[in-house]
């Protein structure tokens, strides 16, 4: 499974980078709003920044509106993959990108049917996010061996690119599920690492290693 990181934040992305585990970057609005930078310049950072796929967002709601946004998002870099809405016009654009060669990200998913449709429109990524639907009372996980089922019967090759996510176990779940990438908040990519047994038996040995005679 693939991990991209959920941020417009510089510094996050560095040190998840430095990990030498990062496969790519997803942001949107709400992410570019919180960096507090101005778009253009923390977009092309992130593009210069990352070898994986950088998915940047549009923000108009129609077809036409989108193609144009979507070939200004492209000159950043040849790694930009273009983030579009699940609604009709978001739907019609992919198809559109699609058959341009242009890499789409159809975001704000919540349901397997949405997510065949955006298979059908030839999405190279579909996002379920599946910590909003926690947040209403649903479990959020449940769609997504739903999806991965629907695209292993048809042959889709959408990835499933799990969003939204909150904590560790979304992130096992989605591995369990066959996700092939999660997308992650800097805050979960630092609890994957530790363990608190790991940081015990680590600080043990060396401990011990103090008292061994050379
Ligand atoms: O990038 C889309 C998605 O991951 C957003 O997550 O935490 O705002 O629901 P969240």
């Amino acid at each position: 499974m693939k991990f991209f990181i959920d941020t417009a934040d510089i510094a996050e992305i560095k040190e998840a980078h430095a990990l030498g585990i990062l496969d790519g970057v997803t942001t949107n609005p709400s992410l570019i709003k919180k960096s507090g930078r101005p778009f253009k310049e923390v977009a092309k950072e992130i593009c210069d920044l990352v070898d994986g796929p950088v998915s940047l967002e549009v923000t108009d709601i129609d077809c036409e509106g989108m193609l144009k946004e979507a070939a200004e998002l492209a000159q950043y870099g040849d790694n930009v993959v273009i983030k579009l809405p699940l609604i009709p016009e978001g739907l019609k654009a992919c198809k559109r990108l699609t058959e341009q060669g242009v890499k789409t990200n159809v975001t704000l998913c919540f349901s397997p049917v949405q997510a065949l449709l955006a298979a059908k429109a030839g999405a190279s990524y579909i996002s379920p996010f599946v910590g909003r639907l926690d947040d209403i009372g649903q479990n959020g996980m449940e769609i997504i061996p739903q999806i991965r089922q629907i695209y292993d019967n048809y042959g889709f090759e959408t990835e499933v690119l799990v969003a939204s996510i909150r904590n560790p176990i979304h992130v096992l779940d989605a591995a369990l599920a066959g996700a092939d990438v999660s997308t992650i908040p800097f805050s979960v990519f630092k609890q994957l690492v530790h363990h608190p047994l790991t940081d015990k038996g680590l600080a043990q040995f060396l401990k011990d290693w103090k008292e061994v005679k050379a």
